[in-house]
C-alpha cells in the first residue's frame, strides 16, 4: 500500500527556507524564540481589554498587574487555557503585540518584512479545531506558514532527549495549565496521560482552602505569590502574611499562611500525578519500563521549579529523577534544537 508518511519525509522542503519563528503558547506564559538568536520573548499570556472602545489595551506583564484592581469595563482575559485557544480574538491580538515586541525588532522595523514560517507547539490532547484555531490565529498576524507539532515531543527534545531514538523516555511536564506525562522514542509518543489540574488550577485550590479555613478571600497573585514562595517538599516550615478581605466584615484582614498549609492544600494534585505516572508505567510493556528505570524521569515545567518536588516523586516511585536548570524552558528550547534538521522535523509534524 501507498505509504503516505513515508512518501512526504523524504520530500526535501523549500518551505523551511523563509525567517523561523518558534512558539510556545502557554497557558501562563508565552515564548517566542527565533533561528540563532534563541528565546526572544517571554512574556505572561494575558490581555486586558476595554469593552467600551473594543481595544485591547494592556498585554501580559501590564495585563496582570491590574488584576482584581480593573475597573468594571476592562476586562482581563487569559486567551489559552489547558493549553488550548479559548478566545480567538484575544489570540490574535496577543500574538500580534508579542511579534512587535520581539521578532519586527530585528527587521528595524522595516515596512517590507520577510516572510515568517512558524513552529508551535500543540498538546496532545488538543482537538483538530483548536489545532486549526492556533494555526489561523498565526495566519491572521501574517505569518505565511505554520507547522504545529506535538509539545511532549518538543519539551522532552529541550530536556536534551533523542526522541528519534529507540529508546523510550518519560517525562513530565507540570506546567500552568496542563500536566503532560509522556512516554516518547522512534520519533512518536509512545502512551502519555495528561491531567488538568495544573498551576493555574491549584492557584484556584489555594484560594478555596484559605476561604474555607480563615474565611479570608484572596487574589488570584496573592495565591500564586503563596503557591511559589511557600511551597516546598524538604519540610521547610516558611511564613508569610498575606492580606485578604473578610468575608465576615468586608474589611481587609490579614492572615499567616504556613508552608505545610499550603502542602496540605495542594497535596492531593501531587499524589495524583504521581499516580498517573504509575498507572502509565503498569500498562506499559516491560522492555520500556525496564529502560525508564534504568535512565530515570525527566521532570520539566515552571511548577518543577517547587523545591524538594524531584526527592519527594523519586522517594514515590523509587526512580531516579532528571531535572534540568532550564526547567519552563525546555519546550521552546526544544522546537529550536527540532528544527536544525529539517528532514527529521519533517516527521514529526502534525
Ligand atoms: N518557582 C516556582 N515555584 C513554583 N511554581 C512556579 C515557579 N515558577 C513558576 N511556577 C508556576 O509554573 C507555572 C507556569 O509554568 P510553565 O511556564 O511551564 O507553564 P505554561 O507553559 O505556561 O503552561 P502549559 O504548558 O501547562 O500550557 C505557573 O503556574 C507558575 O505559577
Ligand atoms: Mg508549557
Amino acid at each position: 500500500m501507498f505509504n503516505f508518511t513515508n512518501f512526504f519525509s523524504k520530500i526535501k522542503i523549500p518551505f523551511f527556507t523563509n525567517f523561523e519563528v518558534y512558539f510556545d503558547f502557554g497557558t501562563t506564559e508565552t515564548k517566542i524564540a527565533i533561528k540563532d538568536k534563541g528565546i526572544i520573548l517571554r512574556e505572561t499570556t494575558i490581555i486586558a481589554k476595554n469593552n467600551r472602545t473594543n481595544e485591547y489595551i494592556f498585554f501580559g506583564k501590564e495585563a496582570s498587574e491590574i488584576i482584581g484592581k480593573n475597573p468594571e469595563f476592562i476586562k482581563i482575559i487569559k486567551p489559552i487555557n489547558h493549553g488550548v485557544i479559548v478566545d480567538f480574538d484575544s489570540q490574535v491580538s496577543l500574538i500580534k503585540r508579542y511579534l512587535e515586541q520581539s521578532v519586527y525588532i530585528y527587521f528595524n522595523n522595516q515596512i517590507i518584512k520577510p516572510a515568517l514560517t512558524g513552529i508551535s507547539v500543540i498538546p496532545y490532547i488538543a482537538t483538530e479545531i483548536e489545532q486549526k484555531a492556533l494555526k489561523e490565529a498565526l495566519y491572521k498576524n501574517g505569518i505565511n506558514k505554520v507547522f504545529l507539532i506535538e509539545k511532549a515531543l518538543a519539551t522532552a527534545s529541550g530536556c536534551g532527549i533523542n526522541i528519534f531514538s529507540h529508546k523510550p523516555s518519560l517525562i513530565v511536564d507540570i506546567g500552568g495549565g496542563l500536566i503532560e506525562i509522556a512516554i516518547v522514542g522512534s520519533g512518536g509518543i509512545i502512551a502519555q496521560k495528561t491531567l488538568k489540574n495544573a498551576g493555574e488550577s491549584m492557584n484556584k485550590t489555594i484560594f478555596n482552602y484559605i476561604y474555607l479555613k480563615y474565611g479570608v478571600i484572596l487574589g488570584e497573585l496573592t495565591c500564586e505569590q503563596l503557591k511559589k514562595n511557600l511551597l516546598n517538599f524538604n519540610n521547610e516550615e516558611k511564613i508569610i502574611t498575606v492580606k485578604g478581605k473578610s468575608l465576615e466584615s468586608g474589611l481587609p484582614k490579614s492572615i499567616k499562611v504556613k508552608s505545610s498549609e499550603i502542602k496540605e492544600a495542594l497535596i492531593n494534585n501531587f499524589n495524583q500525578i504521581i499516580d498517573n505516572i504509575k498507572e502509565l508505567l503498569e500498562i506499559s510493556p516491560p522492555e520500556i519500563i525496564d529502560e525508564i528505570n534504568n535512565q530515570g524521569i525527566y521532570l520539566t515545567g515552571g511548577m518543577s521549579k517547587i523545591s524538594g518536588l524531584g526527592d519527594f516523586f523519586k522517594n514515590q516511585l523509587k526512580i531516579d529523577i532528571i531535572q534540568e536548570d532550564i526547567n519552563q524552558y525546555a519546550t521552546i528550547r526544544g522546537i529550536i534544537s527540532l528544527s536544525k534538521n529539517k528532514d527529521k522535523l519533517a516527521k514529526i509534524i502534525i
